[in-house]
């Protein structure tokens, strides 16, 4: 029998023309908590990223700092993106680089593939380009600045290209497209993104040139080695050739593909849709392979009412932020704060706010209240198991609720779901008042019963959490005795956290450092 097919998640690959900025850190930390979830329900997941490493906008930006585009973009993926992946503890299990040979080879013999089969043929472009976007624009697309046709999203004027170039017969697509996401609405999401596409999709697309002739930095034409691949064209297929597309079925690479194709998620910001949602199925369909579970495009981070840039140089380092409110906040507060699809401002008073009142207040206290509380009136370990109906099923209700949710990858509801059983807990110790209780022996058992329940609902908060917060949870874990009386935190399944109960009497509580210190002690 063959294993269950593995869940694969991507991000976009980014551009290297500069350093990371918090609206890729969005989307991957997106992915990572989606894997993360998926993980600890005990599935086998594989996530990918990468970066984009090709096309005019990489080359103009090497160039104008005087050293090759090879030179360039190997600096800025081991100085800069790869760390900054590792600092903001990003599980991906691959990658990608557009311009490592198992990429490029794949990409020719596809694309090769695609030409034997008769999608492919020889033509002329004439036409309006952003190399902010790396795309070719229709006239609908721009605005009219100063008497130039500019990009509505860069703002900066398109270039005319006029070369003899290869094209894909992607208009013969349309049609299936248009079926496709008529019958399979989940293939597309929001709801917003979808009708975005089956409208573009409905007023017709034409053919797409999928050369250039005019630079030489990117993947040669193998029929035409005058002319190297659009940069898109190449990029797309990241997300199957790091899985091995196209090798033999009994080679490693082809059973991998054969366990992990199609991708269950590609995570995509709204400024890419249209690429991932008309051309890479088309190219799918064109070489008969499956096309993805689903696409969601996510919302933009603004600043200033725009979309946050490289370009327009007004992006955030997630270091920024990082050095002030800690990674966990950090990967907390983006998802918690903006429904997944919806665009949203990012603000300083906001990420303080949250961080204060939810992770200090609400989760840090309750567990370090707790550690005190067993600490002092129960020698540090956890008491005699009891049960609380209303928690117990308070907490089943939540695994339901954030389980639906981060599945279908609202973030923000799991989350909000997550946390309110938090401020629940809170509640219940704040009622029973354990510290008046233990005024007078003849309440042991009273007072027992409730370090027991809210130490359960910690163990349950600690996995529940572990996708968005992973070092924080861990360090609760730990501090509830876990990794001893239970096992690795990893290891516990979201199908299992309700069973009430789990915390052995007996376990060895200890006080750990404050989960969300104050602010003014951090950096
Ligand atoms: O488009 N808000 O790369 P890119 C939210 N190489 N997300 C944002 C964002 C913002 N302000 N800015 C960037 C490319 N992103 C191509 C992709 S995939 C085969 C090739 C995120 O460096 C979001 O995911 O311009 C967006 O789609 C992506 O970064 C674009 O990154
Ligand atoms: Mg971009």
């Amino acid at each position: 029998m063959s294993p269950a097919k593995t869940f694969y998640v991507t991000t976009p690959i980014y551009y290297v023309n500069d350093v990371p900025h918090i609206g890729h850190a969005y989307t991957t930390v997106a992915g990572d908590v989606l894997t993360r979830w998926h993980r600890q329900k005990g599935e086998s997941v594989w996530f990918l990223t990468g970066t984009d490493e090709h096309g005019q906008k990489v080359l103009r930006t090497a160039e104008a700092n005087g050293v090759t585009p090879q030179a360039w973009v190997d600096n800025l993926v081991e100085t800069s993106w790869k760390p900054n992946w590792l600092a903001l503890n990003i599980a991906n299990d691959d990658f990608i680089r557009t311009t490592e040979p198992r990429h490029s080879e794949r990409v020719q013999k596809f694309l090769t593939g695609l030409k034997d089969d008769g999608f492919i043929y020889a033509g002329k472009y004439e036409g309006p380009y952003c190399v902010g976007c790396e795309e070719f624009k229709i006239l609908g697309d721009l605005v009219e600045k100063d008497g130039k046709q500019t990009c509505s999203t860069h703002g900066t004027p398109v270039e005319i290209v006029n070369e003899n170039n290869w094209f894909f017969k992607l208009s013969e697509f349309v049609l299936p497209l248009l079926n496709h996401y008529r019958e399979s609405p989940q293939a597309l999401q929001p709801e917003s993104a979808r009708n975005e596409v089956l409208s573009f999709l409905e007023s017709g697309v034409t053919d797409l040139s999928i050369s250039r002739s005019t630079f030489d930095w990117g993947i040669t034409v193998p029929w035409d080695p005058d002319q190297v691949f659009y940069v898109w064209f190449d990029a797309l297929l990241n997300y199957a050739t790091a899985v091995g597309l196209g090798d033999d079925p009994s080679s490693a690479g082809g059973k991998k593909f054969a366990n992990t194709w199609p991708a269950d998620v590609h995570l995509v910001g709204k400024d890419i849709l249209r690429f991932h949602a008309v051309i890479w199925p088309a190219m799918l369909m064109a070489a008969g392979l499956a096309t993805p579970k689903k696409v969601f495009a996510h919302g933009w981070l603004l600043v200033g009412g725009e979309k946050m840039s490289k370009s327009k140089l007004t992006g955030i380092a997630p270091k920024q932020i990082t050095d002030h409110f800690g990674v966990d906040a950090f990967r907390y507060y983006f998802l918690r704060a903006i429904p997944f699809g919806s665009d949203g401002s990012f603000s300083w008073e906001d990420v303080h706010a949250r961080y204060t009142s939810e992770l200090a207040n609400d989760f840090g206290n309750l567990a370090s209240r707790l550690a005190a509380m067993i600490e002092k009136y129960c020698g540090g370990v956890i008491p005699e198991s009891s049960y609380d109906k209303e928690l117990a099923e308070a907490l089943a209700m939540t695994v339901e609720k954030a389980d639906a949710a981060m599945c279908d990858l609202d973030f923000q509801t799991g989350i909000v779901a997550i946390m309110d059983f938090c401020k629940q807990v809170n509640g219940y110790v704040t009622v029973k008042e354990p510290w008046i209780l233990a005024k007078d022996a003849a309440n042991k058992a009273e007072l027992d019963a409730i370090l027991y329940n809210t130490a359960e609902s910690l163990r349950a908060l600690a996995i529940l959490l572990n996708s968005v917060m992973p070092a924080t949870c861990e360090i609760l874990w730990e501090s509830l005795g876990a990794n001893k009386s239970i096992g690795a935190l990893k290891d516990q399944h979201i199908a299992d956290v309700s069973k009430w109960g789990q915390l052995p009497a007996g376990s060895v509580v200890t006080k750990s450092a404050s989960l969300f210190p104050r602010l003014d002690v951090i950096a």
